[in-house]
């Protein structure tokens, strides 16, 4: 399976410090945010990597990852996402010459975990599988509503849902087969109202086809997208360091 990381986008939640750089360079506690997916993919023995990139400030991914080998990266590639702001599922159809017929993973640069997803990738064979997780704020993000006669089944899936009425959130870390492409390519950006092409839709598409599977994502997560995100990710990665100290 080969590793992809979504880091284009422009960060305007976080201006004015994505004026400076990259959104995914910003420090999260001790390292660029960027270092956390990685080091998810890198622990599930994930080693050969794309980085899909955009904005202003791409060119400080070069200075900081270099080859990427200081992280355990044995073949790093980059893309460049021509329109910045063209959605997630934009970004991700750069990765289909990378991928080149095999499985994806795929993490978005903004999504810190330490959960280890190697045993989900070792046994990951086809269709699509995506990782949970509860959350007091379910509007901020894709949300699973799992089916009530049989909850391993997701009966639908919603982009920034209004109606509280599940709080599972879709976190920001997939494993697809390569069908992945196709479906990128039938995005419609009106599909969740942003004017974007959303990875959720590709995610439904699975679904709909009954090949999606879900897991609960075991362990801290956070994305650090917005101000209040990147300082809760930053308190953790703080205190889980010190009390590694001790
Ligand atoms: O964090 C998990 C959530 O991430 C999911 O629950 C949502 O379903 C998913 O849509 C996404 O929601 P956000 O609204 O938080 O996505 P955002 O626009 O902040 O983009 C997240 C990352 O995706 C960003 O750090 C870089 C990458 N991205 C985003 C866009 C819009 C790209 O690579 N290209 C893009 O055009």
């Amino acid at each position: 399976m080969k590793g992809v990381i979504l880091a284009g986008g422009l960060g305007t939640r976080l201006y004015p410090l994505t004026h400076v750089t990259n959104k995914h360079l910003l420090p999260v506690f001790n390292k660029p945010m960027i270092f956390y997916p990685i080091d998810t993919l890198v622990s599930a023995g994930i080693t050969d990597i794309l980085i899909v990139t955009s904005g202003p400030h791409v060119g400080h991914f070069l200075g900081v990852l270099k080859n990427g080998k200081e992280l355990g990266v044995k073949h790093l590639e980059y893309a460049y996402q021509e329109k910045p702001d063209g959605g997630i599922a934009d970004a991700l159809s750069l990765a289909e010459d990378f991928a080149d017929g095999h499985s994806i993973a795929v993490i978005l640069g903004d999504n810190t975990t330490d959960a280890d997803i190697s045993t989900s990738a070792d046994s990951f064979k086809s269709g699509a599988m995506i990782f949970l997780k509860k959350v007091p704020d379910p509007h901020r993000f894709g949300v699973a509503y799992l089916d009530k006669n049989n909850s391993k089944k997701i009966a639908k899936i919603v982009e920034k849902p209004k109606d509280g009425l599940s709080d599972l959130a879709i976190t920001g870390l997939y494993m697809f087969d390569n069908n992945v492409f196709d479906f990128t390519r039938k995005c419609d950006p009106g599909w969740a109202g942003r004017g974007e092409l959303e990875i959720t839709q590709v995610v439904d598409f699975y679904l709909k086809e009954g090949q999606l599977a879900w897991e609960e994502l075991r362990g801290f997560w956070s994305d650090a997208g917005t101000f209040d995100s990147l300082y809760k990710a930053g308190s953790y990665w703080a205190k889980k360091h010190s009390s590694s100290k001790k």
